[in-house]
């Protein structure tokens, strides 16, 4: 399986403050916003990414994560010439998936919880077991501003919505979608919406009209935050910084995860840690490097 990771979009809902900045460069707490959903892409074990972006974002991310081979990965770009919704961005890196299953992940979402990695590869290995398309769905108490799913007690998927007036449910799907690979002839056929968007409900509404569509949930025991308004912003942010300093662990280390899923070895975490070695996100790792 393959990811993409969307990192484009206009960010209007963060103005002023993404006038001429992406979003996903700003800080959640003590790193990039993207760092959160590139780090949940390999807790799920993949490797192989695409990033897509907008024009003028491009020479920045490559000067971020470059090729991707300090983390043992591979990692590349794919530019979307304008927003033009999810399941556009998605068909941008059509290339890059040639035939295989994909992770889709929405670069300004991020997730935190006990066996996040278990579920994680469990969507994983449902998709590419069975076929079809896997989502997540998570209670909120405001799903007038979410694409919403309703489900049966075998989570089975009665109905999508995309921010719906009057919700069936308060389950909003995540920005975290695991595909085959017909995916993209979905995507290939669906209509712009009435805000002029691919939408990724559209997609999913194919899935679902297949009868391949499956929905796990999130219980409470997970955070899960989409930082793309001033409030959720702020608010991913405390909450990072309440986590790590209370259990001295990070959340969305992506050189962490890189070298626990033995994708890089000590001394190649090492040498990532060093240039940072006057942060405490330096000497964290550092300290990891010394097995401590
Ligand atoms: P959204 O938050 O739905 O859109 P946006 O980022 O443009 O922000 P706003 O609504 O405030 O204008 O996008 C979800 C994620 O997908 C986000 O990380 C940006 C990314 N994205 C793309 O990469 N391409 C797109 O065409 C769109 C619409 C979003």
């Amino acid at each position: 399986m393959k990811a993409i990771i969307l990192a484009g979009g206009s960010g209007t809902r963060l103005y002023p403050i993404t006038t001429v900045l992406n979003k996903h460069f700003l800080p959640i707490y003590n790193k990039p916003m993207i760092y959160y959903s590139l780090s949940v892409v390999m807790l799920t074990g993949i490797r192989e990414v695409i990033f897509v972006v907008n024009p003028q974002d491009l020479k920045v991310y490559r000067r971020l994560f470059g090729d991707g081979s300090q983390l043992g990965m591979d990692i590349r770009y794919a530019v979307q010439d304008k927003p033009k919704g999810l399941a556009h961005g998605l068909l941008v890196a059509e290339e890059f998936a040639e035939g295989n299953n994909v992770c889709l992940a929405l670069g300004d979402n991020i997730f935190f919880g006990h066996g996040l990695p278990e579920i994680l590869k469990e969507a994983r290995k449902d998709v590419e077991t069975n076929g079809g398309a896997c989502v997540f769905g998570y209670y909120v108490h405001d799903p007038e501003r979410y694409g919403i799913v309703e489900f049966d007690e075998e989570g089975r998927v009665l109905s999508l919505e995309e921010k719906p007036k009057k919700p069936k449910s308060n389950y909003a799907v995540v920005g975290l979608y695991f595909y085959d690979s017909t995916v993209f002839e979905k995507a290939r056929k669906i209509k712009p919406s009435d805000r002029g968007e691919l939408e990724i409900t559209s997609v999913n509404e194919e899935y679902l009209k297949e009868g391949n569509l499956r929905v796990k949930l999130l219980g409470r025991g997970f955070a899960w935050f989409d930082a793309g308004t001033h409030d959720s912003f702020l608010e991913a942010g405390e909450f990072v910084a309440t986590i790590e300093k209370k259990t001295g662990l990070m959340i969305g280390c992506i050189e962490e995860i890189a070298y626990r899923n033995g994708w890089i070895d000590r001394e190649q975490l090492r040498k990532l840690a060093e240039p940072l070695a006057k942060t405490d996100y330096g000497r964290y790792l550092l300290k990891l490097a010394d097995g401590k």
